[in-house]
């Protein structure tokens, strides 16, 4: 009688019209899908500054927007995984184009800022709708996100801070050369963004 139960219910189980395995809904799988796409986006953009930077003789700025356009990809890396782990359609779009080079150390820290921002403003977006439908298991994953943004944003803040504080757009040659050897030792110096406590 039991094995019955149990043939009943593993049967059930397998017919696919009874199977569900997508456990994310069709606006946070869009919500996820255009978050793979932004974070592809960043790292075109951090790629295009450092190729700047390297083309201005800043090595060290160079170097180290780089390794931040590994850290971008990591991201999105780890949002496809996620989608499939819960079951979900993965999207790949094209990345729009990163925009026009910087005109100075100032703007292209600028940048950096800016796109952080509306990177975490877009994570804070799907935070509230995965809220919204009371979805935990991505309210939950998301947290590591949130967290990675504030320290990458922390991190963009205290560039601009530096290159500011060597004169902003007026910087002289020799203000450039140590700013650029700051940055040469970040990698270092300052906890990356991965390193970082996470609640998840
Ligand atoms: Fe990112
Ligand atoms: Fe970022």
């Amino acid at each position: 009688m039991v094995f019955s139960y149990t043939w009943v219910f593993i049967n059930r189980e397998l017919n696919p019209k009874n199977m569900k395995t997508n456990r994310l809904s069709p606006t946070l799988t869009n919500l996820l899908n255009e978050q793979i796409t932004l974070e592809a986006y960043s790292a075109q953009v951090y790629l295009m500054l450092s190729s700047w930077a390297d083309e201005a003789y800043l090595d060290g700025v160079s170097a180290y927007l780089f390794q931040h356009h590994q850290e971008e990809r990591e991201h999105m890396a780890k949002i496809i995984e996620y989608i499939q782990e819960r079951g979900g359609k993965v999207t790949i779009d094209a990345i729009p184009a990163p925009g026009k080079e910087p005109k100075n150390l100032l703007t292209c820290f600028e940048m950096v800022l800016d796109q952080e921002v509306i990177n975490t403003q877009s994570i804070y977006n799907i935070v509230n709708a995965a809220m919204k439908e009371s979805d935990w298991a991505t309210w939950n994953f998301l947290q590591w996100l949130v967290n990675e943004q504030r320290e990458e944003e922390k991190l963009a803040l205290t560039l601009l801070d530096k290159v500011k504080l060597a004169g902003g757009a007026q910087i002289s040659k020799e203000g450039l050369y140590e700013v650029n050897k700051t940055l040469s030792r970040i990698p270092q110096s300052f906890e990356l963004a991965d390193d970082s406590d996470s609640l998840v």
